[in-house]
């Protein structure tokens, strides 16, 4: 526990004062340093709860979503990235009940109730399209449990309330933030001691149940964050977050395109990630490890190689020479059966892949590194340009489009539309194919220019823009802390 006592009625899940441990606070102490705007929205959630349960909740958790600055699409090679959070959060209320159901409220009523008992949590995914939303919820479950082998050390249940105000598909984490928050819910209630980097990596893995392959920038954010920085965001040799402090005059606009986008009702997502474990299984084959199998991810081939991301950009290019790689391609390189190739090498939704631009996304992978390092470099420099900030955004988004080819025509025109009015550092944040664009300005006037224009020139011909509040869809941001708890 990071602040302060926590001696409301939930009294274990801090040890010592480390600040490795989520934030615990009084409710009461929010009055001294929360806005007025967020107070009224936990009145309103906890009115809610009191509505529905009938009685009050025990805490509150928060967990935001995020905007990455930089290096998309790389955490699941194991490389950095560069995320930091917003302001919108999930946020909810909980309490046990002792009859030892889990009861899931969302106060948006678009969103049905789910009830089931504790002990029999089940995900149940659709053959196609997205998930059901209570399913990230359960997610979060199966973690706690999965940590616990399975045994809940008591027969309470969990009534929840959920309010999100994070935009759904939109590529800013929604999805990870409630599975965040079920995370931590759940190993709240149950005092599952655990720190915030295990809480990370426990989100990142039960994640997966939903069918993605993540990477873990989302969850690890969500709990690491620090209001004030960015953070760079190491996934090996372990999960470990460093505050980079961003220039004074960085001013980040996210954009959304109001292209709706759900990683989990397409393959797209899972289909990089499996060019990117290819590639790098070629490679690595072809420098004769004999566990060529197992080295799925670069940094670690990177690590075998002990060669710098220069190096191993070069080995791309020298090894990985077709633009399109078929099946037989595949299997002749591996020499395995197309059995072997769909039963070890594809998931489910990729099974039935036929080309593979290996080239293509293991060089966007290994140059987009190369760019976050240098982003984090130059915000440490004294010769640091929001200019030199802005070209290395262009470059990743450039990268996205073409070689990772994971943008979209709206994402594309507001890029362009950034570009002409001055704004060169702008790219597509998230995994993509819809969603969000995340730009940088150097002033606040240049800000407000800029979000005009864009409201003149993109969203002003916008049919889903109509009748929306503008100011959700475009506003500027700065980072924000990560998850915590609120004692009643
Ligand atoms: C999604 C995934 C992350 C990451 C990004 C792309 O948000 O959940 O792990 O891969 O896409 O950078």
């Amino acid at each position: 526990m990071s602040n302060s006592n926590g001696n409301g009625n939930i009294d274990s899940f801090q040890s010592t004062n480390n600040n490795n441990n989520v934030t615990i606070l009084d409710y009461k102490d929010l009055l001294k340093i929360k806005d007025e705007i967020f107070l009224k929205r936990l009145e309103s959630i906890k009115d809610f709860f009191e509505n529905e349960y009938g009685h009050e909740p025990e805490f509150f958790v928060k967990v935001p979503g995020r905007v990455n600055i930089i290096g998309e699409h790389i955490d699941y090679c194991g490389y950095p990235v560069l995320p930091m959070a917003l302001e919108q959060c999930i946020l909810l209320a909980a309490s046990k009940n002792i009859e030892g159901f889990l009861h899931l409220k969302n106060s948006d009523k678009k969103y049905g109730n789910y009830k089931c008992e504790m002990k029999s949590v089940r995900i149940d995914l659709p053959s196609s399209g997205s998930p059901q939303w209570y399913n990230y919820f359960l997610c979060g479950i199966k973690g706690i449990l999965d940590h616990l082998n399975n045994v809940l050390p008591t027969n309470f249940g969990m009534s929840i309330v959920i309010n999100g105000n994070v935009p759904p598909a939109a590529g800013l984490s929604s999805s990870s933030a409630l599975v965040s928050a079920a995370t931590l819910t759940m190993a709240f209630i149950y005092k599952v001691n655990l720190n915030k980097n295990l809480l990370a990596s426990i989100a990142a893995k039960c994640e997966r149940y939903i069918g993605t392959q993540g990477g873990g920038m989302d969850q690890a954010i969500a709990f690491l964050a620090k209001k004030g920085c960015a953070q760079f965001i190491e996934f090996h040799p372990e999960l470990n977050a460093t505050s980079v402090k961003l220039p004074d005059n960085a001013y980040f606009v996210v954009a959304n395109s109001l292209t709706q986008i759900n990683k989990a009702a397409t393959s797209d997502f899972n289909e990089r990630v499996i060019e990117c474990r290819l590639s790098c299984r070629i490679l690595a084959k072809r420098c004769n490890f004999n566990n060529w199998k197992d080295i799925t991810k670069f940094i670690h081939l990177q690590n075998l190689l002990q060669c710098n991301l220069y190096e191993l950009e070069q080995l791309i290019l020298n090894e990985l020479t077709k633009d399109i790689y078929t099946i037989d391609d595949i299997l002749e390189e591996f020499n395995i059966s197309e059995n072997e190739l769909i039963m070890n090498f594809l998931t489910e939704n990729t099974k039935d892949m036929k080309m593979f631009k290996l080239k293509q996304r293991a060089l966007h992978v290994i140059q987009e590194s190369i760019r976050v390092n240098k982003f984090r470099n130059l915000c440490e420099s004294d010769s640091l340009s929001i200019d030199m900030l802005s070209q290395l955004m262009k470059g990743s988004h450039n990268s996205l489009r073409h070689l990772y080819e994971c943008s979209h025509t709206n994402l594309n025109k507001l890029v362009e539309l950034s570009e002409e009015v001055g704004v060169t550092g702008a790219r597509l944040t998230g995994a993509g194919w819809g969603g969000c664009i995340v730009a940088l300005c150097d002033s606040p006037e240049q800000c407000q220019r800029f979000i005009q224009e864009l409201k003149e020139k993109y969203y002003s011909q916008l049919p889903q823009a109509k009748n929306k509040n503008l100011d959700e869809v475009i506003f500027s941001t700065c980072p924000q802390s990560g998850a915590e708890i609120y004692l009643c």
